[in-house]
């Protein structure tokens, strides 16, 4: 294999993977960020975000001279043969992704870069950024390529170090080789292609796994009414290979700093091109119903009015095995149900800050205490294992409604509580 000196720019999530498994690869990788005392931070081995394995990556790659923080894209450049750029491409105006990081770092380093070297976007940006980055740094030597992630929160190490696959785009096959050559070792399907396909790979993925969500809320929504069993439901379809069986499981909608960002941004390419892309749209529009519904779930349980209801809140996160809380679904149900005049109590094992509109406890069986209902809105695995008996004790009411389908029936049944849930007839 050959060893290539890589700049990372960015050390979110995936700009901090990145650059510890393309160390751990034996690349020799610099990585940057223009938050000091996270550079601080991860030189003393400390890394904030919740990724298993990446506190480990980050502090043997140092150790062994192959990882490096700096302060700075430029400071990162170097002799770098490989610039990846990893920066955040939040929701802007209308929708449409905020490319003003990925922008200012490519004038950036347009006069830092080495000759020939090649630029990676790894950052989620609409098709044509590749092309626009090529013209801000304006450098016939410097090719620009897209190389977009698949990495999920919570498992982004694992996911970079066992891939699906790896895309590679480029209008540069050169360059695009060269970047595909750095993962060789993962031993991964290698998808090449022109640079507009890659970066709408990403979009097309992300939407078809919110549309699967969307579609499987229906389907649950559904099955109670006509008195099916929505695990039943998709365990029986998920052994179609052409569906398969993950991404099945229905919940409060589905969050997080990606796919609901990602669902917009399709929408305003699709706009800009004159097409109203109704599925992506309507998938966005039964994700906020799907909100709605939970609600609708926690005022039956309550009696017909969430005014003055006490509710225990289980879960904060958008999924389990983060501390994420951007666009979490669990929040935005907090929130309808506080406008709804509930007042709420709620323990997340990673959330532990005061939030507004709610009682953060620090120990979960507290959420029950005096609550008309409980409410599991994040699949926390210890949740499974919680003292249902003290639960029933606590509370005033005796509903929990599991919008996960995570806790055991039967130890639930046993305290005397009642168990609703979704996609299941009551
Ligand atoms: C997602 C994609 O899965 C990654 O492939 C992609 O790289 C990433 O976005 C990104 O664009 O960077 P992530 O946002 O970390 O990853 O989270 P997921 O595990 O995909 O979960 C998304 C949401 O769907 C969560 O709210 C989760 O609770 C929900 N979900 C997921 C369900 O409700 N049911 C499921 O069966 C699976």
């Amino acid at each position: 294999m050959f060893v290539r000196r890589i700049a990372v720019v960015g050390t979110g999530y995936v700009g901090l993977t990145t650059g510890a498994c393309l160390a751990s690869l034996g690349h020799r990788v610099v990585c940057a960020d223009v938050d000091a005392l996270k550079v601080a931070r991860l030189r003393a081995g400390q890394v904030d975000i919740l990724e298993p394995g990446l506190t480990d990556l980050v502090t043997e790659g140092q150790a062994a001279g192959r990882l490096a923080f700096v302060e700075g894209a430029r400071a990162a450049v170097g002799d770098a043969e490989v610039v990846f750029l990893c920066l955040p491409t939040p929701m802007g105006a209308g929708g449409a992704a905020d490319l003003s990081a990925v922008e200012s770092v490519a004038r950036d380093l347009r006069e830092v870069l080495p000759y020939g070297a090649v630029v990676v976007c790894k950052s989620t940006v609409p098709v044509g950024t590749s092309v626009r980055v090529a013209a801000l740094l304006d450098r016939d030597d410097v090719a620009v390529v897209s190389n977009p992630e698949f990495l999920r929160e919570g498992s982004a190490v694992r996911d970079f170090l066992r891939p699906d696959r790896i895309v590679v785009g480029s209008d540069s096959p050169p360059a695009a080789e060269r970047v595909a050559a750095l993962f060789a070792k993962l031993g991964a399907p290698t998808v090449l292609m022109d640079a507009a396909s890659a970066e709408m790979v990403k979009y097309a993925a992300n939407c078809f796994l919110a549309m699967k969500l969307s579609y499987v809320n229906a389907v649950a929504e559904l099955c109670e009414l006509v008195g099916a069993d929505v695990s039943s439901v998709t365990d029986g379809m998920g052994y179609d290979r052409r569906i398969g069986q993950s991404f099945l499981r229905p919940g409060p909608g589905w969050g997080g700093s990606c796919l609901p960002k990602d669902t917009h941004a399709m929408l305003r390419i699709a706009e800009s091109v004159g097409v109203d892309f109704a599925l992506v749209r309507s998938t966005i529009e039964a994700n906020q119903r799907q909100r709605q519904r939970v609600v609708d779930k926690v005022r039956d349980a309550v009696g017909g009015t969430l005014a003055g209801a006490r509710i225990g809140l289980l879960g904060l996160a958008f999924k389990a095995g983060t501390n994420d809380l951007r666009d979490s679904p669990a929040l935005a149900v907090a929130e309808l149900l506080t406008f709804a005049g509930a007042r709420l109590v709620a323990h997340d094992p990673e959330v532990r800050r005061p939030l507004v509109g709610m009682t953060v406890v620090d120990e979960p069986h507290e959420v029950a205490r005096d609550a008309d209902a409980v409410v599991l809105l994040t699949e926390w695995p210890q949740f499974r294992t919680l003292d249902w008996t003290r639960v029933a004790d606590l509370m005033a009411g005796s509903v929990v409604l599991d919008t996960r389908d995570h806790l055991d029936a039967d130890a639930l049944r046993r305290a005397g509580l009642v168990l609703r849930g979704l996609g299941r007839p009551q």
